[in-house]
């Protein structure tokens, strides 16, 4: 039970309400994934057609992965590792269980390492932005605003350090003064942002093509591959298989309905990723560009759009606030972890923050230097950045997620899920259903259709 503090008989803190949940947990999944992986991929596989395609994918698979992390932090009150080791033991299971949960951690841990990186980018466009860099530029100088700060370890170091050193100073106030303090500014901000964006988008002349890009169904266009992909971003876009989900289900209050929430958390994540490709793609056609795939998207073809629009510095330098608050939210829930961990094992909050943050700042310089200094080095074909990614997205995050499907389908006595979930039992069996065979089919296959 709480206390007024929020901290439970065990010491536990936990959010405030549903709705800081809510906003953290959507914080954490909106991130640069929404704002231009989902628009861009949606265009290139078919529009409405793989829109459909991957709300079937986030509601057969990656609704009842986030049920299941927020289920087993809540039940296990404890970091990734604690919970899972914790919730074992109490079921009569093996406690190297716990090892999965460490490596949702370890992930996350890695992953915030170089998203830093690609979140000063924001950082740093903002000002470019501002400052009217791009203002009349054509495609060579924009590109090369981009190139010379990827050349630069001493720029691409400093973005990075001023990002975990904002993201650290939220994490180290606490989930009740920082996290949630944090949300409830920038989630709404983001949002507004967004519709603000919209609204200059519906003014260019390439609002009908950008629509018709994004929503168009054409199932010509719709592969096996497509399938594969919208599956893959599901569960990339729910920030799930690093543990996350599972640190901020261990902050829940017990009175609040998983179920519901976590089908809250999806529809934000959906609505607000299917309003960003409405904000960029008729920007990019008001000004006959291609949309290209990846970061070249956000880094050169938008900036090349803004600089040639009436009210490009002010609308371009709102852009790249937007794409901040949306990485910042993600860099906070990737710290969060690791943060969580330390603390049981016996650090306060602000030494656990400035430890875990020090530790991924560090490691962030092999990705900041991956791109200038050490770009010669390689490892199985790919840069250390790229490696980094790989390691991750197609391996670590599978694994876990694989693991976690498992433990909460079947290691987990259905007695204690059906508590735990408090819904009906038809939902209940439906869950279980998902979860015991449906995710770990198609999370093997994944996994192996990216691996070869
Ligand atoms: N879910 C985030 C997105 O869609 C990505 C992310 C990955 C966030 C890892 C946090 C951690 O961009």
């Amino acid at each position: 039970m709480s206390n007024a503090k929020g901290v439970s008989a065990s010491g536990h803190e936990h959010w405030g309400s549903r709705l800081a949940f809510v906003l953290a947990a959507a914080g954490s999944a909106v991130g640069l994934g929404n704002v231009w992986k989902f628009p861009y991929i949606t265009g290139e596989n078919g529009g409405g057609a793989f829109v459909l395609v991957y709300l079937g994918c986030i509601a057969l698979i990656g609704l009842p992965i986030l049920i299941a992390e927020i289920l087993l932090g809540r039940r296990g009150e404890r970091s990734p590792i604690g919970a899972l080791g914790n919730l074992a033991r109490r079921e009569g299971r093996s406690p190297a269980w716990g090892l999965v949960g460490g490596l949702g951690m370890l992930g996350s841990f890695i992953i915030l390492s170089f998203y830093s990186i690609i979140a000063g980018w924001a950082l740093s466009y903002i000002f470019a932005s501002g400052m009217g860099t791009f203002t009349g530029a054509d495609a060579d100088a924009v590109g090369a605003v981009f190139s010379e700060l990827l050349a630069s370890p001493a720029r691409l170091v400093g973005w990075h350090t001023a990002f975990m050193v904002m993201t650290t100073l939220v994490v180290a106030r606490g989930v009740r003064h920082g996290l949630e303090r944090a949300v409830k500014l920038l989630m709404p901000g983001l949002v507004i942002l967004l519709i603000v964006l919209i609204g200059y988008a519906a003014t260019t002349n390439g609002f009908g093509a950008g629509i018709d890009f994004l929503f168009t169904p054409d199932f010509s266009r719709l592969s096996t591959s497509a399938v594969l992909v919208a599956l893959g971003h599901a569960f990339f876009t729910l920030s799930l298989g690093m543990g996350i989900m599972i640190a901020y289900g261990s902050y829940l209050s017990p009175q609040t309905s998983i179920a519901g929430t976590a089908v809250t958390v999806v529809i934000l994540d959906t609505v607000i990723a299917l309003l960003a490709g409405t904000a960029i793609f008729p920007i990019v056609f008001a000004n006959d560009l291609t949309p290209g795939a990846g970061p070249g998207l956000i880094f050169q073809t938008l900036p090349l759009a803004f600089g040639a629009m009436p009210g490009g510095v002010v609308f371009g330098t709102l852009f790249f606030v937007l794409l901040t608050f949306a990485a910042w939210t993600s860099t906070i829930s990737l710290l969060e972890p690791t943060v969580e961990w330390l603390q049981e094992r016996g650090r306060n909050r602000v030494t656990a923050a400035l430890t875990a943050g020090l530790g991924v700042w560090a490691l962030g310089l092999v990705s900041a230097l991956s791109f200038n200094e050490w770009s010669e080095i390689t490892l199985f074909g790919k840069g250390l950045f790229d490696l980094l990614d790989f390691l991750t997205a197609n391996i670590m995050l599978p694994v876990t997620g694989l693991g976690v499907a498992l433990f909460a389908g079947w290691a987990m006595s259905i007695a204690s899920t059906r508590e735990e979930l408090d819904v009906s039992p038809a939902i209940h069996r439906l869950w279980l259903v998902a979860i015991r065979f449906v995710a770990p089919v198609a999370v093997v296959v994944v996994f192996l259709y990216n691996l070869i």
